[in-house]
């Protein structure tokens, strides 16, 4: 039981809300068709499309890294909210292909952005790296402690996936995706919750075999495809039911689930144990593939732009990746 006077404050001083005022992308020019895949690694479209959904995937340009994508991405979302890059306090980016191991991705991107008034720094929580950076951003928002926040995800996977391994090489490209998110303390807008998980315990399921610490090579991409899909389906729909439980929200309450896309198959486990109508479930895997932490940013973008995201509707978001790392987010737009 709340004393009066802590009602008094909280009604008089009510805690921010991270609103999402903004939105934008970045895709590589060059895509890579299934069909124009090396005849060499031994797979076909057929194989690609049956078991994962996947038909093309955007592929960087020599002269792109994980920076300049997420640069891109970040000022078309600047632009979309009608915010000035000077007005930006913190810069997250969440990856697992900065161009260097160190400095991070997102202290370039405040320099490409010019925004020197920003903090900035990198999340990694692989595929599940955008809802990990946004529940970071939502969370110095909530505290008082930043007002504006850009959260970036983007990605290179094609330069860490072994090109000549068809059970790897083929499920990833290349992306990158921004949210600009603001405090606000009146209104019925922004995140409503978000809630992030780890288990430690299958770090062998997906990795790369190497980093910094380990050799002098980044390491390509290495993965127990069928385990992984497994722990997704399950993980992913148990982090959505809790988001929903704790916002006391039914699934018909929400209007799009926005999944990491992995693959099309996973998505339909999710959308099937959540009960939500497939109309209702955001796919882009066709047309980016795994483009791990920018996954999510993409699939919103790609529904938004195409008028089906619009204000006033709330979307569950929920990814998963390696480590394994998933969480999950509700945003009312
Ligand atoms: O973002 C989180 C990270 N990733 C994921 O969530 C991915 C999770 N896993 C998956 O999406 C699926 O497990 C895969 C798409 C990776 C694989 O699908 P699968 O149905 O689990 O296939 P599988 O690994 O059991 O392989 C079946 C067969 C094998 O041949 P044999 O042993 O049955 O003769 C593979 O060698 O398919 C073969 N295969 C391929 N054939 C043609 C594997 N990759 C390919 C390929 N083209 N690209």
């Amino acid at each position: 039981m709340k004393h009066p006077w802590q009602r008094w404050y909280k009604m008089t001083h009510p805690l921010p809300t991270a609103v999402l005022k903004g939105y934008g992308v970045y895709l590589p020019q060059k895509i890579l068709l299934n069909a124009d895949l090396p005849p060499a690694l031994e797979t076909s479209d057929e194989w690609i499309q049956q078991r994962t959904g996947i038909r093309q995937r955007h592929i960087a340009a020599d002269s792109e890294t994980t920076s300049t994508l997420a640069i891109n991405a970040a000022r078309n979302a600047l632009e979309n909210a009608g915010i000035a890059a000077t007005s930006v306090d913190l810069i997250l980016v969440a990856t697992s292909t900065p161009d260097n191991t160190f400095p991070s991705v997102a202290s370039k991107v405040q320099h490409g952005l010019q925004a020197y008034q920003a903090a900035a720094f990198d999340v990694q929580a692989v595929c599940a790296g955008f809802v990990y950076a946004l529940a970071t951003a939502n969370s110095f928002i909530r505290s008082g402690q930043y007002k504006t926040i850009l959260v970036i995800g983007a990605e290179t996977f094609s330069r860490i996936v072994d090109w000549q391994d068809r059970s790897t090489c083929v499920l990833f490209g290349d992306g990158a995706g921004a949210f600009v998110l603001q405090a606000e303390t009146t209104g019925r807008k922004g995140i409503i919750n978000t809630h992030l998980y780890t288990n430690g315990a299958h770090t062998e399921m997906l990795y790369t075999d190497g980093g910094a610490s380990s050799g002098d090579l980044v390491g390509k991409v290495r993965m127990n495809g069928k385990e992984v899909f497994k722990h997704a389906v399950e993980y992913m729909s148990a982090a959505a039911q809790h988001a929903l439980d704790e916002a006391n929200l039914t699934i018909e309450e929400i209007d799009w689930l926005i999944p990491h896309q992995a693959n099309s198959r996973i998505i339909e486990s999710v959308g099937k144990r959540l009960k939500i109508p497939a109309e209702k479930v955001v796919i882009t895997v066709d047309s980016h593939a795994n483009t791990s932490a920018a996954s999510i940013p993409l699939a919103f973008h790609a529904a938004a732009s195409a008028g089906k995201i619009t204000a006033g509707q709330k979307v569950l978001l929920v990814a998963m990746g390696a480590g394994f790392t998933w969480g999950s987010a509700v945003i009312q737009l």
